[in-house]
Formats: C-alpha cells, sequence, structure tokens
C-alpha cells in the first residue's frame, strides 16, 4: 500500500533565494492534489520552535510564482542547533499533527533537518534553496540562476563607467565558501579575472588580466572577487593592485544582498516548481532524509548526509574558458 503522510509541515530556512515561493507553491499544490494537508512554518526553525504554523490552501500560494524572497518568512536560528531548541520544535510537530516535513534551503538548513529527522524519527525531504549553488547532488539550487544574471546585469552597467574613466573594478560577489556564481558570472559578464576560494589566483596572474597581458590596449578591466576568497575581500585586493600599480585606477563595488533579490528567472521558476513536485512525490514513496536534485535535467534524489558533506567542484573547463577569454 502508498505511503501517505496526512499533514506536510513546510518551511523556507537561511538565506532568502528567488524562487523559494515557487517551490512552496509547488509543494502545496502538489500535496492538497494528492489530499495531504500542508501547514506553512513561518520564520524557519525559529517558527516551528515557536509555534508560528498556519494551514496553507492552494490560494494562500495564489500569485507568489513571480516574487522573490520567502512569503513564509526566513530567519538564521542560534536554539535549533541545541537539543532543548530541537525538543521544542518536536513539541510544535506534535501538536499540529505535523508528519512529514519539507524544508527549503541550503547547506545550514539541511544540516539541522537531519539530526532533527534521526532524533525524532521524522521523515525529511530537503529542497536546495540557495544562490551559493554550493550543495553537492544538483546541478543547480533554487535562486542561483537568478542571482547570476543579477551579477551579470549589475556589471553590464558598470562596464560603462570602467570603459569611460578607465578604472579598474573590483567587484565583490557573494557565494560563502563556494565561487560559482563568480566564476560564471565572469565569463558571463566578460569579466577580465574571478577570484574565487577554489583557485588560487596571485597578483602576477591578475596584473596579467588587468592591462600588462597579451593585448595591451585594454583601458578597464572588471574583476570578481568571491567574498571569502581573499581576507578582507574586494577592499583588499584593491589595496594590493594600487601598491604594486600606483597608475591604475580602482574603485571597489560591493554588490551584497542585492544579489539575493528580485523576480525569478524563468529557468529558476520551472526548476523550483519541479522540485516541490517531486519532494512530495519523494514522501510518497516513503523516501526520507534526502535531498531533491537535477542531474542532467532530471529529478534525481541524494542522501541529504552525502548533500551536506561532499564538495561540488568548479567546472576545469568554465575556468580555463575565462582565461582564454579574458586576454
Ligand atoms: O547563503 C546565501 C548567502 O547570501 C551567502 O552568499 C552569504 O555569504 C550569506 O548568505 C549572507 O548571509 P546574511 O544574509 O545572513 O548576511
Amino acid at each position: 500500500m502508498e505511503y501517505k503522510p496526512h499533514t506536510i509541515g513546510v518551511l523556507t530556512s537561511g538565506g532568502d533565494a528567488p524562487g523559494m515561493n515557487a517551490a512552496l507553491r509547488a509543494v502545496t499544490r502538489a500535496a492538497i492534489s494528492n489530499d495531504i494537508k500542508v501547514k506553512a512554518i513561518y520564520r524557519g526553525y525559529k517558527g516551528l520552535i515557536d509555534g508560528e504554523v498556519k494551514p496553507f490552501t492552494t490560494q494562500d500560494v495564489s500569485g507568489i510564482i513571480s516574487r522573490g524572497g520567502t512569503i513564509i518568512k526566513s530567519a538564521r536560528c542560534a536554539e535549533f542547533p541545541t537539543k532543548e531548541g530541537r525538543q521544542l520544535a518536536y513539541e510544535t510537530i506534535k501538536r499540529e499533527g505535523i508528519d512529514a516535513l519539507i524544508v527549503i534551503g541550503g547547506d545550514g538548513t539541511f544540516t539541522g533537518a537531519r539530526v532533527f529527522a534521526q532524533e525524532f524519527n521524522i521523515p525529511v525531504i530537503g529542497i536546495p534553496g540557495t544562490i551559493d549553488n554550493d550543495l553537492w547532488g544538483t546541478d543547480a539550487t533554487i535562486g542561483y540562476d537568478t542571482a547570476l544574471n543579477t551579477i551579470m546585469n549589475c556589471v553590464d552597467i558598470l562596464r560603462d563607467t570602467a570603459t569611460s574613466h578607465e578604472r579598474v573594478f573590483l567587484v565583490e560577489v557573494m557565494g560563502r565558501d563556494a565561487g560559482f556564481l563568480t566564476l560564471n558570472a565572469a565569463i558571463a559578464a566578460g569579466a577580465e579575472a574571478a577570484i574565487i576560494p577554489e583557485r588560487a589566483t596571485i597578483i602576477e596572474q591578475i596584473e596579467q588580466a588587468i592591462g600588462q597581458g597579451k593585448r595591451k590596449s585594454k583601458n578597464s578591466s572588471i574583476v570578481l572577487v568571491q567574498e571569502h576568497a581573499v581576507e578582507g575581500g574586494a577592499q583588499a585586493v584593491a589595496k594590493m593592485i594600487e601598491e604594486v600599480h600606483p597608475e591604475f585606477s580602482s574603485r571597489v563595488t560591493i554588490l551584497g544582498h542585492l544579489q539575493r533579490g528580485g523576480s525569478p528567472t524563468a529557468n529558476d521558476r520551472i526548476l523550483a516548481s519541479r522540485m516541490g513536485i517531486a519532494a512530495v512525490q519523494a514522501l510518497l514513496e516513503d523516501q526520507r532524509n534526502i535531498m531533491v536534485g537535477i542531474k542532467n535535467g532530471e529529478i534525481d534524489y541524494v542522501p541529504l548526509s552525502k548533500a551536506i558533506k561532499e564538495k561540488k567542484d568548479i567546472n576545469d573547463d568554465k575556468w580555463n574558458a575565462l582565461q582564454v577569454l579574458s586576454i
């Protein structure tokens, strides 16, 4: 007989990402069409601890597919990593009659989910929602494509002033420990260089890229700096360049939380919709403690433990492409 949860709890946690709403909509509608009730938990694990729960109907998720952020809010919660915090969260689960949990978020969200699932024997399904794209077991995370396009558009705009003033622009990009956003935005925007944590970049390489290279006619340059690739970020890189080359006039732009907002791209909306449906499907198949991923265009399921622990690598071809194209 097919296993069927009676009530699914759904939450968004950690840094918000465009497309989280589309995933919430898909989870809600897929569950309801399978006669499963949905309860939305507000403010991630904080709301689970505080009992901020609301039954959701299909109408509650109307008109949200195009909206960035998350209508059920997100939070970073210091209590959930503690045993006492998780115990309170479990009491909410029992009181609300929730018998399975779908969590939309990143690395930190899944780490908490995994411990909780094991401690209280609750089936948990993870949907990867983070602009960082740093989860193993999925080619893309929800929000990554939108953030990438936002960064590319910002760099395109900066290019106008960089060329007009013949300056070097150092643009700081988010990503936590991962360089996917930085490297891919650098390729897409035609940047001269990318500094990412996965590849050591020495000052000589940057010099090559910003004017001492093969094409000496370049009068301006854009270097994308991943926020944690260098201590001190883009500001520190600007200082290094100025010390070695006082003749370069440089400026720093920190894109910051601009990168997290905005209406999701079509790719993110479609990805989120498919993943939301797949998460409900996984519960119907009696799967638990897994993350929904996308591999070569197809939905895939991977254990939460692997999604968290394994490291997703930067693609060498892409790294090489940037070196070739930036001469
Ligand atoms: O994980 C998403 C992310 O935007 C990272 O790229 C960034 O390092 C971090 O969150 C910023 O977190 P906060 O919004 O809590 O400052």
